[in-house]
């Protein structure tokens, strides 16, 4: 048996800092899901394929080559990091997100990421359907102000003008469409920690998993 600690929420919730932070802790590898249709937005944009057209989103997804090393995302060789992580990509993200075909196409790749020692992996549905054996799941989030002005300042910070306002509205459409979609969508699961980072700072809410999950293995 393969550790998995299985961390969803919403988007701009902090969900990837503890992620990433708790892998490291712990020794495990990380799968950003998110990622994974992030690429594909991205993919599509690129070759005109809109997000209503689900059959040549699967067959996209079937001749990409999609590699994460040394913490970079490429896709046929091509690194895609930076360009996966538009406001417009999460958007669209959000909208092939809800294809039952694209989620499908991914869900091998994602399980293929749980190997020893353990794994931590973020997304929306890590706990209910890409690993529902997860030895802990955690449903992560924030009041959608706070994570407006996190992702706010993240821009900032990456020299990225951004106002304040539109990401909160661009917050509020999306939470809506990922927790309102028929396949697989956002759900806070009976057996999974509520952790509320609204007022916890990154350090508090990684201690708070990892102490969960010490507590899960006992
Ligand atoms: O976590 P993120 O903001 O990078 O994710 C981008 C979009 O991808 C999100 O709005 C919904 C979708 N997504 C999903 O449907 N399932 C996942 N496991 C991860 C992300």
């Amino acid at each position: 048996m393969i550790a998995v600690i299985a961390i969803d929420g919403p988007s701009a919730s902090g969900k990837g800092t503890v992620a990433k932070a708790v892998a490291e802790q712990l020794g495990f590898y990380y799968l950003d899901s998110g990622a994974l249709y992030r690429i594909t937005a991205y993919c599509a944009k690129q070759r005109g394929i809109s997000e209503l057209e689900e059959s040549r989103l699967n067959a996209m997804l079937q001749s990409l080559f999609i590699e994460f090393k040394h913490h970079e995302v490429y896709v046929d060789n091509h690194l895609v990091s930076e360009a996966i992580r538009s406001e417009e990509c999460g958007q669209l993200a959000s909208k092939v997100a809800s294809l039952k075909l694209v989620r499908e196409a991914l869900l091998s790749l994602q399980r293929g990421f749980c190997r020893p020692p353990g794994l931590v992996a973020d997304g929306r549905d890590m706990g209910s359907v890409v690993f529902p054996e997860a030895i802990l799941k955690v449903y992560l989030t924030a009041s959608p102000e706070v994570r407006a002005q996190r992702r706010y300042n993240q821009l900032i910070n990456k020299g990225i003008s951004a106002n304040i306002m539109n990401l909160l509205q661009d917050i509020i459409e999306r939470d809506r469409r990922d927790q309102t979609r028929t396949e697989s969508p956002l759900i806070q699961l009976a057996d999974a920690h509520y952790l509320d980072t609204t007022a916890l700072s990154i350090e508090e809410s990684v201690s708070q998993v990892l102490h969960w999950f010490h507590d899960s293995i006992q």
